[in-house]
């Protein structure tokens, strides 16, 4: 049997095997609300066999969306097509998890088919993104934001705990919070983003305090037996690696201590001007054991990791709990099947849901089946 394919249990929720779908933005909401694409994109691919399948960054406030075409959990209207994106997710045999987010100063920006970049100032379509600092990202995102007062931060906490509680009326039983990704939290955390002189800036502290305090908010409100996790970047690629994942790995511990059950480990992504090793197979998963040893609690972590051996690797030789599996999903939905296939496992279609497994497993050629 391969360590891919065993069950993984997080509080009261077990995951039939180790691949995860991360959330991957569709760009294809209005007003936050999910369309038909999101409810054929994900029940495509929870019936390929993953685990778990974690829907989107979804924005936790209108001015929180990446794009004006992101989804969104900031309003009761928003619930209802969520519902049946989880409810079909978890029909197809996986766990449905959401990723809850506030894009930050990286907010208002192009959908990427149309840019990518911010929308032009003065253009209707776009808003005024709010961050720690009025210090814009650059490059294609050269919208300086708005310092936020403590009135926006309170506003914010108290918007996560309100998305999470529509997570949880959805019906998604696994929760992540978008800490990564220089969004919201992460330039909270980051000195090249945070230079606020008061309880929210300066000392490792205050760059903490933003992160933990939503995350203890949101724990009050998301039950204790479901699994509260965050995506979180640990490494910039800035040059000060040591430092960054050290002190990075410090704030982890705290959050495992206020309520944290397990951690996606990722790159930051608060700077443009950075050597990230793109051609390297699996380039976090060094990273991500050093985590889930000096941290002590479970990890997930992605880019490059799909390679079925090397996904296999990943997870019997513990350098992490899940591997999540991105891209590969999106050329094939089946992906796992095809991971099962590539590992030799005796009955590969058995990881299907049975409605397919059943047949697929008596199949021996183009129109016949052993049953006929
Ligand atoms: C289309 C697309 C959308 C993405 N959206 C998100 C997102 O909403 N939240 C997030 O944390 N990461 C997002 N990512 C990053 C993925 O979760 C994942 O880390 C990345 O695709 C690398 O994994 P892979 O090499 O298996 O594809 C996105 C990636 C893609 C390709």
């Amino acid at each position: 049997m391969a360590a891919l394919f065993t069950p993984f249990t997080l509080k009261n929720v077990t995951l039939r095997n180790r691949i995860a779908v991360p959330p991957m933005c569709q760009y294809s909401a209005i007003d936050g609300v999910v369309s038909d694409w999101h409810l054929s994109h994900y029940q495509s691919i929870a019936r390929g066999g993953a685990g778990l399948v974690i829907v989107e960054a979804t924005a936790v406030s209108p001015e929180g969306r990446i794009t004006p075409n992101c989804t969104g959990l900031w309003n009761d209207t928003q619930v209802k097509g969520m519902a049946q994106i989880a409810a079909g997710i978890k029909a197809a045999g996986a766990v449905p998890g959401i990723q809850i987010a506030h894009a930050g100063r990286k907010a208002s920006a192009n959908v990427p088919w149309e840019g990518d970049e911010h929308i032009a100032e003065g253009d209707a379509k776009g808003w005024q993104p709010i961050a720690p600092s009025a210090i814009a990202f650059g490059q294609g995102l050269p919208r300086v934001p708005t310092e936020m007062t403590l009135e926006d931060i309170a506003r914010v906490k108290n918007d996560f705990v309100a998305a999470a509680r529509r997570a949880l009326e959805a019906g998604f039983e696994w929760l992540e919070l978008h800490f990564a990704h220089g969004y919201l939290a992460q330039s909270f955390f980051s000195a090249y983003s945070n230079q606020r002189t008061d309880a929210y800036g300066g000392n490792f502290d205050n760059r903490a305090r933003f992160l933990l305090e939503t995350l203890a908010a949101v724990r009050q409100v998301w039950p204790e037996q479901l699994p509260l996790t965050a995506r979180f970047g640990v490494i910039e690629y800035d040059g000060k690696d040591e430092e960054t994942i050290s002190e990075s790995i410090e704030l982890i511990r705290q959050m495992h201590a206020c309520g944290l059950d397990m951690l996606s480990v990722s790159v930051n992504f608060v700077i443009p001007e950075v050597q990230i090793p793109w051609g390297t197979e699996a380039f976090l998963a060094p990273i991500a054991e050093r985590v889930r040893r000096e941290a002590g609690l479970p990890v997930a972590s992605s880019w490059s990791m799909d390679d079925p051996h090397t996904a296999e690797r990943l997870i019997a030789e513990q350098h992490m709990d899940l591997v999540m599996i991105g891209r590969a999903h999106l050329a094939n939905p089946h992906y796992p099947l095809q991971m099962a296939q590539a590992l030799g496992l005796e009955n590969p279609t058995s990881i299907l849901p049975t409605q397919y497994a059943h047949w697929l497993s008596r199949y021996k050629g183009p129109g016949k089946t052993a049953a006929q």
